[in-house]
């Protein structure tokens, strides 16, 4: 398996992450709300906007054959307010497709986020999620990760929880 960051030229692989955001949003969501709550536009903007210069990473992982079969997007959210006093990692989404899981993507992609955090000498890493997202949950916590927030989704009212993990320099 390859893990490639993409960027902004690169405006299959922007669609098609852009697509399985919106795969990611209907099955943690339900067809319904997870179905409408963005349009393919602004999920793909919101792919370009990660790709535009920030302190960001877009990484797809494809199989043997080239194909992509998984992604997560990442960035260093610097206006920490609330949450800590310095910057820290933001795991804003992971998707792998159906046919490629439980064979280790997501904890590849994991993996990555977390050297690219400590490389930049940011040493907090965390994502949100639906507190009943148990694959991704049980991904976290066997890589360390504990609950240390959880709020309902202002859209959806999906009661949210945060993961987060200290990480070592
Ligand atoms: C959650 C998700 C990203 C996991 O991807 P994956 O590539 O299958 O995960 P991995 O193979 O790397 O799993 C690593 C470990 O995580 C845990 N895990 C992953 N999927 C699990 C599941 N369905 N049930 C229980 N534990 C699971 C296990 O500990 C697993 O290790 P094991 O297979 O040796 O038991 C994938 O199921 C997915 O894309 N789900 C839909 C999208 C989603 O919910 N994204 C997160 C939105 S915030």
């Amino acid at each position: 398996m390859l893990l490639r960051p993409i960027s902004l030229a690169d405006t299959a692989a922007i669609d098609l992450v852009a697509e399985r955001t919106r795969a990611t949003l209907i099955e943690v969501e339900g067809e319904d709300a997870g179905g409408t709550m963005y349009s393919m536009d602004w999920l793909r903007d919101r792919v370009r906007w990660h790709l535009d210069g920030r302190a960001a990473e877009v990484v797809v992982a494809e199989d043997a054959n080239g194909d992509i079969v998984g992604q997560t997007i990442y960035r260093i959210e610097s206006d920490a307010g609330a949450h800590s006093a310095a910057p820290f990692g933001l795991i804003s989404t992971t998707y792998v497709a159906p046919k490629a899981r439980r064979l280790g993507v997501a904890q590849h992609l994991l993996a990555r986020a977390e050297f690219w955090f400590r490389e930049r000498h940011v040493l907090l890493s965390s994502t949100w999620t639906s507190e009943t997202n148990r694959p991704l949950i049980a991904l976290y916590d066997r890589n360390g990760y504990a609950e240390s927030e959880r709020g309902p989704n202002q859209l959806t009212q999906t009661m949210m929880v945060r993961l987060t993990k200290a990480l070592i320099p």
